[in-house]
């Protein structure tokens, strides 16, 4: 079987860590490169301890001259804001990209700017689709370049796409997302530290977050009408995982059954979305590419609660599932692995 040559910018963080543990694994792709910054020169199951056994390759530096990176088939960006963007100018012209940080989400340079502090990467993001398959899988199929969703981006937006595409929403749709640790990175903060958050819980950057513009973006495409969102963000004490209370109201009254028939129908084709009663769990969707929602309605007042784990559905695995369509593979090879129990 022919496989594509795969390129990991950042192979040494989480997400990059996770890219290598489903990559290495993928019966169409070879890794031809994986870089990192310190990490440069050791062996990545040196770092990365869970490979331990699977994998002989090296973290190498990032190359001076990335033109001659003729050979790379697509390229994985797991880099710190702003890193992307300086970088893939400098990538052949065949090169495919995903880029998993924030540089390619946002289309309005002025948002950018506000959200970012940083200058737009400007005309190279036509050539950048918004990665999440369940809303936009055609668009994908067919790009040349991926911005890869946020994670709280993702956790939102599933719960929330098929009442702002069937038009019954009225009024603001209030979020309230909690993330596990590991959204921060591998690297130590006073903020992130295990006994700063351990047993802790509090709300953090209110109307600020960087994925709000994103969201607000990508839902006014469902809709075609400008998203009302309150969104807010918490840190949970735990490593990994976001769970998303999204709270909507309707301009009829519907009834479980209804929302829940809206929400089947809308999820038919997309297999890592997972219909649950009750609650979702972050332990079900831990380590996996599964994104598991549950609805419950009030008249009109509407409750959607969705979880997914931040480094897999919200990051690596979703940028393999979307390499994995524009590459012509079945979107899920690769991906079907579950968590533990418990
Ligand atoms: N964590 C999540 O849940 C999550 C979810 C979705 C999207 N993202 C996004 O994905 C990107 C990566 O996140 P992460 O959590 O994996 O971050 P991370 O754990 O901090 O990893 C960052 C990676 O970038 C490398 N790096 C940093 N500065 C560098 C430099 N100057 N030159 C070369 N390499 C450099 C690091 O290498 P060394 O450590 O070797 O220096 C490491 O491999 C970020 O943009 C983040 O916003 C993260």
């Amino acid at each position: 079987m022919t496989k594509i040559r795969a390129a990991i910018f950042g192979g040494s963080g989480y997400g990059g860590s996770e890219l290598l543990r489903i990559l290495l694994f993928h019966p169409n792709v070879e890794i031809g490169l994986v870089t990192a910054g310190e990490h440069a020169g050791k062996l990545v199951h040196d770092v990365h301890k869970n490979l331990r056994g699977l994998t002989d390759l090296h973290f190498e530096p990032t190359p001076d001259d990335l033109s001659v990176l003729t050979d790379i088939d697509v390229a994985f960006f797991a880099l710190p804001h702003g890193q992307a963007m300086a970088l893939v100018p400098g990538l052949p012209k065949g090169v495919r990209i995903i880029d998993l940080s924030g540089d390619h989400r946002l289309n309005d340079p002025d948002v950018f700017r506000e959200f970012y502090k940083a200058d737009h990467p400007g005309e190279i993001q036509s050539e950048f689709v918004y990665g999440l398959a369940e809303t936009n899988r055609e668009a994908i199929v067919s790009a040349r370049h991926i911005a890869n969703p946020g994670c709280f981006a993702t956790a939102t937006i599933l719960a929330m796409a098929p009442l702002v595409k069937s038009g019954l929403l009225t009024g603001r749709m209030v979020v309230d997302a909690k993330t596990g640790s590991s959204g921060s990175g591998a690297k130590a903060a006073a903020n992130t530290h295990h006994p700063q958050r351990m047993n802790s819980f509090y709300a953090y950057k209110p109307f600020t977050h960087q994925h709000v513009p994103e969201i607000a973006q990508h839902l006014e495409m469902i809709s075609g009408q400008p998203a009302s969102l309150t969104f807010m963000t918490h840190s949970l004490p735990v490593s990994r995982g976001i769970f998303a209370s999204c709270y909507l109201e309707t301009s009829a009254n519907l009834s479980n059954e209804d929302l829940r028939n809206l929400y089947d129908t809308f999820y038919a084709n997309s297999f890592f979305v997972r219909m649950v009663d009750g609650s979702p769990d972050i332990n079900w969707v831990k380590n996996t590419n599964f994104c598991d929602i549950a609805v419950h309605t009030k008249g009109t007042e509407v409750a959607v609660f969705s979880a997914i784990d931040n480094l897999v559905k919200g990051a690596a695995g979703q940028a393999v599932q979307n390499m994995n369509l524009m590459f012509g593979f079945d979107e899920k090879t690769g991906l079907v692995f579950t968590g533990g129990n418990p």
